[in-house]
Formats: structure tokens, sequence, C-alpha cells
């Protein structure tokens, strides 16, 4: 089978992987990718979310099946444009893929389907905006309804920051993504990710895992794209989990059923939970980066076979071979991220490195440069690695780090504290 994947970071590179080992993949051509991905894989420049020349590439490449790693060119349609042309894709249609790149879209959503996320309201006016703030106080959470690259979300503690964010997304700070935003309640608990795969109709999990988006250990200071995650995420135990498929997944897919454009491809479900109830925060229409790096680090080569299976619509059908494993992975970020921070300095180290099947370093920015591998993006490697315990994943990881010779690299220590305390 000839694959194609799209995207470059570290998800695309562990997706990669787990694909490269699977004995049904012949070729594997990633697009655009980057260096770490090119040691494993063909690398093809190509714009992604131009449907055309995909579909073009696709068809030039005599690609079998092709992988859709980020949202954007999910939501400008790229996968409706190559399933028209024939291609078996994996990846929501632009219509599904506004559980992600609308906030209002899924919390009507989830208004007609009864499942349980925070109370709401919607504005495009700044003032009808700040007397509902007024209204409900803080902590409040205030969201632009598009895709702003991760940066759309603010929990505000004090309505000072609210009316700030409502004023800077109503502002055109986040362009169009911010011409109308989602004022939500505030919910407390525990926030981990459900990943379940959906063939339409039918759904079958993956996986959890838990993030850790702030920059400091502790989980303190400004908000990232993820400085590491692990899996499975204990909180989201087989009873939530169960509540979460019938409470939330389930009722989801149903409504967008009912509404004439279900859901194909990987459902990332970020829930709160507390007191072992589950609540909806977003969902993604794709993998979570870095939360993909650890589930295929334990799905290994079953990981095609479970993607092609949502894509051919037989999930019904199909099954995951659990082992009773751990995996974590901790973000090398460039210093001074997620603020301003240089691209262009050496990385060392890495071609000595051991990477096998239960310890990878993936790239997520990464290039080559004269021979050798600068970083080109705020996060820029992902120290993966698997075990029997959490403690032996968290080992193997944090000795992978170590190894690293990059001046210019930071990471937190603490990846896992939640699991591992
Ligand atoms: N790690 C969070 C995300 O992928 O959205």
């Amino acid at each position: 089978m000839n694959i194609l994947i799209l995207g470059s970071g570290g998800r695309e590179h562990s997706l990669a992987w787990a694909v490269l080992q699977n004995p049904k993949c012949d070729r594997l051509i990633v697009a655009p990718g980057n260096a770490g991905i090119a040691a494993i894989a063909d690398c093809a420049s190509l714009d992604i979310n131009d449907g055309t020349a995909v579909v073009e590439f696709a068809e030039c490449e005599a690609i079998d099946f092709v992988i859709i790693g980020p949202e954007a060119p999910l939501a400008a349609g790229v996968a409706d444009d190559l399933r028209a042309a024939g291609f078996t894709t994996f990846g929501p249609s632009k219509a599904a893929a506004k559980l992600e790149a609308s906030k209002r879209f899924t919390k009507e959503i989830c208004d007609a389907a009864n499942a349980p996320t925070a109370a709401w309201a919607r504005f495009t006016e700044a003032g009808p905006a700040k007397a509902y703030l007024q209204k409900v106080g803080a902590p409040i959470v205030v969201k632009a309804d598009g895709l702003a690259a991760g940066k759309g979300v603010i929990v505000a503690m004090e309505l000072g920051e609210a009316e700030a964010a409502v004023d800077d997304m109503l502002g055109g700070a986040f362009g169009s993504a911010g011409a109308e935003v989602v004022i939500e309640d505030f919910m407390d608990g525990e926030e981990a990710s459900y990943f379940v795969l959906c063939d339409g109709l039918d759904a079958l999990p993956i996986g959890t895992a838990q993030d850790h988006k702030r920059i400091g250990e502790g989980d303190t200071g400004p908000n990232t794209g993820g400085m590491g995650a692990y899996s499975p995420a204990p909180v989201l135990n087989d009873v939530v989990a169960k509540r979460a498929m019938d409470e939330i997944v389930r009722p989801t897919l149903a409504e967008m059923v009912r509404r004439g454009t279900p859901y194909q491809g990987v459902l990332y479900v970020g829930l709160m939970i507390k007191d072992g109830a589950p609540r909806l925060v977003e969902y993604n229409v794709r993998f979570g980066d870095p939360e993909c790096q650890v589930l295929m680090m334990r799905l290994g080569a079953q990981a095609l076979d479970l993607m092609q299976a949502a894509a051919e619509g037989r999930l019904a059908e199909t099954q995951v071979n659990w082992a009773d494993d751990h995996a974590m992975t901790v973000v090398m970020a460039a210093s001074g991220y997620p603020g301003a921070y240089d691209k262009g300095s050496r990385i060392g180290g890495l071609d000595t490195l051991l990477e096998t099947s239960s310890q990878m370093m993936f790239h997520a920015g990464t290039s080559e440069s004269n021979g050798g591998i600068i970083a080109t993006g705020g996060r820029v490697l992902n120290a993966t690695a698997h075990g029997a315990s959490l403690q032996e994943a968290r080992d193997a990881a944090y000795a992978l780090i170590d190894s690293v010779d990059w001046p210019d690299g930071i990471c937190r220590r603490d990846i896992g504290w939640r699991a591992l305390k």
C-alpha cells in the first residue's frame, strides 16, 4: 500500500513511525514532513491546505490511503476533495470538522445531543458580551469561535481578563476566527483526553491521555500547545470512559448522522472530570499533539489497520489489541517558547540516540542544514518512551532528553506528576 500522511510535526512523525511498522505499508510519503521524518520516509513539498494540489499529488504518486494530521486541511475540505477523487482518506469532511473549527457549532451539537458540557452563550458585540460576563462572574471562559492556532481560549480568573479577551477577539486579534465569541461557565475538576476512532455510525476508543499545557513545572505559566503527555490517564478509568462514550460521544455521532454530516476519523474528546462525571470541554477533529506520540507508541503497527478500518467503515468488526503498558512523551522546546524564540540553533547528539520500538525521539520542528539538524519551531523534539510502568516510560524518555546536546532547548522535568505522585 502507498500511504500519504499530511503534516509536519511530532504527531506526524509518530504516525509515520507506527505506519512503517506495518508490513502492509510499501511506500510512505509525508508532506511536508521534517528532518526526523525524512530519516524514515520520503518527504514532499506540498501545500496541504490546497485540496486540488493534494489530489494531483496523490494521483501522481499512486497513493492508496491518505492520513490527514492537522486540523487546517480538514477545515479546508481536503478530505472531501480526496474522497471525491476516489482516495480512501482518514479524516472528517469539512462539514464534520466544524466540531473543532467552530466552538459555537460544538455547543449546539451538545445541546441537541443532551451531552453534558458547560453552560454557554455567544456574542458578536462587545457590549452584550460584557453584560453577560458581569451577570455570570469570574472565573469564566472566553473562546474565539473559529480556529486560532491553539490561542483562542482564555480561562479568565478575573472579570477584567475576560473583558480584555472579548475586546481582543471581537477587535480582530484572531481575524475572522474571533468575529464571534463563545462564553462558557468555568468547569473545575481534572482534565483528560479520550481518543475515539469513528466511521460515521460506529466508534472505537483507542486510548486516553493527559497533556501538560502550561510551560512551567507544577502546571504554571502561559499556555502552550502541550509540553508533554502520558497514556493511559488514570482519572479516565473504565467507568468514566463508558460514561463519556454513552453520554457524550455516541449522542454526538448520532446527531452528526441526523444532520447528514457523519463524522469519520479520530475524535479527540477533551473532558473535565469531577467526582467520576465527565463533561465535554472541547472536541478536536485530529489526534492531539503531543498526545498522538504516546498513543502511537502504545498502538504500534496496528494503528494503520485501525485508521484504515475507520476510513473504510469497518469499525464494528475491528478490535484494539491492548497491552497493559504506559507511554510518556516529553517536549523539548526552543528557549523563549511560547513567547518569541530564536530559530536555527544547532542540535547535537541526535545521530547517536538509541531509538527502538519502545523509545523514539520524534521531531516536531526541525530541519536539516549543512549536514546537521537545526531547530525551526517552538516545540522542537518529543522524547517518547514506552514501559511496563509509567515510571519506566518516564525514566527512558528523560534519558533520551539527557542525551541531546542542545543548549537552547528547554523542557519540563515533571511530566506525569499527577499519575506518578
Ligand atoms: N495537545 C493539545 C492539542 O493537540 O490540542
